[in-house]
């Protein structure tokens, strides 16, 4: 995507990842805005960071969405490009049942097909766009503590190939950016200090840098996602799987 001189909204652009690329692309010259259910967070967000904007939006609300986005695009004309932060990452013991698969599939699965679905015949209108879905690495090796996430995150990469193909030869392009393990609050404050998560700063510098060197790359991979992302293809997936989930049960 262009990384200057886009109308960009960013959901979950409140904290972590999302607070990060928003910043990031604000000191390029983008107008930016960010989106989240916690007015709060957010205003402290944009007062923190002169000319960023925010609106309140639940990714998980059907119809809040339909709203939300006619409104953006009827207050910034010239939206050409969103960022699919928002997101929820919850642990489940599928022995007593998927507690948080509605809710998860609510708002990492149908908020972004939903949301892309209110913008795209703007974003086709404009002369550039693009369409930034956040998947993970556990797209490619499931984390079996949180098994609906991990599904929706799968079904994420799925989806944004499909969009891709279905969008090849308009204006708007289609980006999937899949992070490795993150120091966020996405699971909680531990997982922000948690030395064996990337560093949120490490990890934003690295994805800017992709995204100004490589353009038109399909998928944003740092280096520290490449073993998941690729385990498959390496021919050790079931080495990386289990490696993954038994570091992770024994933290737990
Ligand atoms: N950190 C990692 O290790 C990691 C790894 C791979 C992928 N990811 C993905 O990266 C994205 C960002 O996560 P993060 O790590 O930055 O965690 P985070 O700081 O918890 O960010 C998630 C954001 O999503 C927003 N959100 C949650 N539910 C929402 C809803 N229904 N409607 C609107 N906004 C909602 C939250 O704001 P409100 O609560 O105010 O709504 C929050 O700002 C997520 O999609 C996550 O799955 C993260």
């Amino acid at each position: 995507m262009h990384t200057t001189g886009n109308t960009l909204l960013i959901t979950g652009g409140g904290s972590g990842i999302g607070r990060g690329l928003a910043e990031a692309f604000l000191a390029l010259g983008n107008q930016v805005i960010i989106a989240g259910r916690r007015e709060a967070l957010l205003k402290e967000v944009t007062e923190a960071n002169p000319g960023m904007r925010y609106v309140v939006l639940d990714t998980s609300d059907a119809a809040d969405i339909k709203r939300v986005a006619s409104d953006l695009i009827a207050t910034y004309p010239s939206l050409n490009a969103v960022i699919h932060s928002a997101g929820i990452m919850r642990q489940e013991d599928l022995r007593a049942g998927a507690s948080e698969l509605e809710a998860t599939v609510g708002t990492n699965l149908l908020g972004p097909i939903r949301l892309d679905e209110a913008l795209l015949s703007h974003f086709l209108k404009q002369p550039h766009a693009a369409i930034v879905t956040v998947s993970s690495g556990l797209a490619f090796v499931p984390l079996a503590l949180t098994p609906s996430y991990s599904a929706t995150k799968a079904a994420v990469h799925s989806y944004s190939q499909a969009l891709r193909y279905q969008l090849k030869g308009t204006s708007v392009k289609v980006h999937e950016l899949a992070p490795p393990y993150v120091q966020t609050e996405l699971m909680g404050e531990h997982q922000a200090n948690d030395p064996h998560a990337m560093p949120l700063k490490d990890f934003i510098e690295e994805v800017m840098g992709i995204f100004q060197h490589s353009p038109e790359a399909e998928e944003i991979l740092v280096e520290r996602v490449k073993p998941l992302r690729f385990a498959e293809a390496s021919g050790g997936y079931q080495e990386v799987f289990t490696g993954l989930n038994d570091q992770f049960s024994a933290r737990a």
